[in-house]
């Protein structure tokens, strides 16, 4: 068996993908004799040089690129360990960043408070933003994981869907087509549609929705939130196009009508997207098992049930 202590192997990592023994002193701490008397020693156990000077650069040998292959998987190994030792313990502790997009506030609280009742050691922060700002901490790696409906194509991300995300078309309760059975999609060019913001994923499948329909809405004043998409609707300025979770409330309350139109809802997802390499912490790892079996049976009995029925 190779004797190597995992100091070395951590020191060697540094050196190889910073390819500078100063530069991986910096990174470490460490002074730089240090560095080479960590990576001499590795040398000699190995019996092969690591790494190779050309001019002033220093380049890893094949020995070298085998080294830093099997030290790599071998932290990984050492990752997975901590993650499972952690499971074992019953997430004593851990912390958990979560972003959702605008309409997922409807209902990411009362999944996190179901998930913190199992998980009460876990320290939750959640980043309510829009779509944009999601991609930017998904490309930054800012977050364990985020909540989207139109995660984006051709980037390197993991999606899981995990429950459904109706678009329904809703109006004043005293609009003409409120009790109207079956509207046709191309009765409603004839109507003012409230928008959401550009880069809102409920626009963006709007848009898509009716262009693949091949009809031309109407549209009015553009805003930034479903709250104030809802208030003018109920308003009398216009139809909007929402989510099914953004209307809990008024729906009890029969502030608003969800019209009974031709094609509608429109069904999409929610999905949980994490950059595809991202190594999930045991709390990541926990929040994202739950998504997966529990919240559609939570956001169904919490929304979409009730709501349905009035379609
Ligand atoms: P949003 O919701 O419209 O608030 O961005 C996300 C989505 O439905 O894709």
């Amino acid at each position: 068996m190779l004797h190597v202590t995992l100091r070395q192997l951590r020191v060697f990592d540094a050196v190889a993908r910073q390819l500078s023994f100063t530069r991986a002193a910096r990174e470490l701490h460490l002074t730089q004799p240090a560095v080479s008397m960590q990576i001499k020693q590795l040398e000699d156990r190995a019996g092969l040089a690591l790494f190779e000077q050309i001019g002033k650069r220093i380049f890893l040998t094949e020995a070298g690129h085998e080294m830093q292959r099997y030290g790599r998987s071998i932290a990984r190994q050492l990752d997975e360990l901590g993650t499972v030792l952690d499971g074992l313990r019953g997430l004593k502790s851990g912390r958990l960043a979560i972003s959702v997009a605008s309409t997922a506030n409807y209902f990411a609280p009362q999944l996190l408070a179901a998930f913190w009742r199992r998980f009460p050691a876990i320290t939750v922060s959640l980043d309510v933003t829009n779509r944009e700002a999601l991609l930017r901490q998904l490309a930054e790696n800012e977050v364990d994981m985020v909540i989207m409906g139109q995660p984006p194509q051709g980037l390197s991300l993991t999606l899981e869907s995990f429950a459904e995300n109706p678009l329904v078309v809703i109006a004043a309760p005293d609009h003409s087509l409120a009790t109207a059975r079956r509207i046709p999609l191309k009765r409603l060019q004839r109507e003012t549609f409230l928008m959401r913001e550009h880069g809102s994923g409920t626009r963006i499948a709007m848009e898509r929705f009716f262009a693949h329909k091949g009809i031309t809405l109407t549209t009015g004043t553009e805003m930034s939130s479903n709250e104030a998409i809802k208030q003018a609707v109920g308003a009398g300025m216009g139809l909007g196009i929402v989510s099914l979770h953004t209307l809990e409330l008024e729906l009890q309350a029969q502030r608003l009508k969800v019209l009974d139109v031709q094609g509608f809802p429109i069904v999409r997802h929610w999905y949980v997207v994490h950059p595809e390499d991202k190594r999930l912490s045991a709390s990541g790892l926990a929040f994202k098992g739950f998504l997966l079996e529990e919240a559609a049976k939570l956001m169904r009995t919490a929304h979409a049930a009730p709501s349905l029925k009035r379609l």
